[in-house]
C-alpha cells in the first residue's frame, strides 16, 4: 500500500517538472515569435541596438524633412502656412546669396536634390521628401493639383518601409512605360530625346549594369525616400551623377528629364516601378476605400490641358478652358 502511494506521489511530482520545464522553455519561444517584426528604423547616428525592446521605445514618430525645388520669387509661404514644424530645406537655384543654393543652376530640380543628399549624406533624417516649391501643380496627386494634402496624407511609416516612394499613383504621363532605352524613337520631343540619351547616361553612372529594355514610373520628380535607401549607394555615386549633371552638354530639361527618370533606380527600386494605383493610393496616402483600375482611381486625378495653372487658382479657373470644377471629386 505504501509503496503505492509513494510511486503515485513521485509520478505527480515528476509530472509537474516535466511542465515547469515546458512552461519555461516554451513560452519564452511562444511570446518571442509573437513579439511583432522589428523596424529597420534606427535612431539617428546610431548602430542598431541589440536590444529589441529599447529599439521599439526608441521609435517614436518619424522625422522628416521637406526638400525644396525653388527659383528666386517662387512663393513657399504655403509650406510655413501648412507646414509650420515640418523642417524645411529651400533651395533656390537662381539665386547665388541664398542660405541653400547650387554649385551651377543646370539640370532642373535634379541639382538641387543631390546637393542635398550629398551635403546632408551623414546627418540625413528618417525621411526626406524631395518636392518642387509651388502649392499648385498639375501633376499634383490632387483633384484640384494641391500639394497640401499630398504631403499631408503621405505615410511616412510606408515610406520607411519601402525605401522609396513617389508623391504620385496615377500612371498618367511615366507609367507602364516611359522610355525604351534600347531602341530609343528618332523624334526630337523632349520625351524622345530623353529616351535617345538615357542608356548612354546610365552606362557612364552604373558602368557594367545592364541597361533596362523599359523603363516605366510615376512622372515628376517628386518622391520620398528613406535614410537607409539613401545610403544604400554610397555619397561617391551621387557626387558622380551630380559631376555628370553640371558637365553634360544636353539641355536642362532633357538631362533634368534623364534623372527624373532613373531616380526610382538610383533608390533600389525596379526600371518598372508602376504600382497598381488602388494599392499604390491605399499604401502610400491611406486612401484605401477608393474605386480603380490598374492605371487609375475614380474621381483622383485628370490630366489638365495646360501645364500651367490659371493665376488665382482655385478661386480662379477652375470650369473653364477644360480647368476641372471645384470640388469635382467630393
Ligand atoms: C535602454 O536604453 C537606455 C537609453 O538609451 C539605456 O540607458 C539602457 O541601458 C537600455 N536598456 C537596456 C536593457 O539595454
Ligand atoms: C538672394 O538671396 C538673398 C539672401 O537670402 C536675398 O537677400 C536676396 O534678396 C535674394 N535675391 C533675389 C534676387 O531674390
Ligand atoms: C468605404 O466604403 C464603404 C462602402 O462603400 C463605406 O461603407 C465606408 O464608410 C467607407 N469608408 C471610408 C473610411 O470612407
Amino acid at each position: 500500500m505504501i509503496s503505492r502511494r509513494y510511486q503515485r506521489i513521485i509520478l505527480i511530482c515528476l509530472a509537474f517538472w516535466a511542465f515547469l520545464y515546458f512552461l519555461y522553455h516554451f513560452s519564452g519561444r511562444f511570446i518571442s515569435d509573437a513579439r511583432p517584426a522589428q523596424p529597420t528604423y534606427r535612431p539617428e547616428g546610431g548602430k542598431p541596438s541589440s536590444n529589441d525592446k529599447n529599439r521599439t521605445k526608441e521609435k517614436g514618430p518619424e522625422e522628416k524633412e521637406l526638400v525644396i525645388a525653388s527659383m528666386s520669387g517662387d512663393d513657399t509661404s504655403w509650406l510655413d502656412e501648412f507646414f509650420a514644424d515640418w523642417k524645411k530645406n529651400i533651395y533656390i537655384v537662381n539665386n547665388q546669396s541664398a542660405p541653400l543654393t547650387v554649385l551651377k543652376n543646370k539640370g532642373r530640380e535634379a541639382m538641387p536634390f543631390l546637393t542635398y543628399i550629398i551635403d546632408r549624406y551623414d546627418s540625413l533624417p528618417d525621411v526626406s521628401i524631395f518636392i518642387h516649391s509651388l502649392r499648385y501643380q498639375w501633376h499634383n496627386e490632387d483633384p484640384m493639383y494641391d500639394g497640401v494634402p499630398v504631403l499631408k496624407r503621405l505615410r511616412l511609416s510606408h515610406v520607411q518601409k519601402r525605401g522609396y516612394v513617389a508623391l504620385r499613383c496615377s500612371w498618367t504621363m511615366g507609367c507602364p512605360a516611359e522610355l525604351h532605352p534600347l531602341n530609343p524613337s528618332s523624334k526630337s520631343d523632349d520625351r524622345s530625346q530623353n529616351e535617345a540619351a538615357w542608356a548612354g547616361v546610365f552606362q557612364h553612372l552604373f558602368p557594367g549594369e545592364p541597361v533596362p529594355d523599359t523603363v516605366g514610373a510615376h512622372c515628376s520628380s517628386q518622391f520620398a525616400v528613406s535614410r537607409e535607401q539613401i545610403h544604400d549607394k554610397p555619397k561617391i555615386q551621387y557626387e558622380k551623377i551630380r559631376k555628370w549633371l553640371l558637365e553634360t552638354e544636353l539641355e536642362d530639361q532633357i538631362s533634368g528629364r534623364v534623372i527624373e527618370y532613373m531616380w526610382h533606380i538610383i533608390f533600389g527600386m525596379p526600371a518598372v516601378d508602376c504600382q497598381d494605383t488602388g494599392i499604390c493610393f491605399c499604401e502610400t496616402f491611406g486612401l484605401c476605400n477608393l474605386t480603380c483600375t490598374e492605371d487609375a482611381c475614380e474621381k483622383r486625378y485628370i490630366l489638365p490641358h495646360y501645364a500651367t495653372i490659371p493665376q488665382g487658382w482655385p478661386e480662379v479657373g477652375p470650369g473653364e478652358n477644360g480647368w476641372p470644377e471645384r470640388g469635382w471629386a467630393d
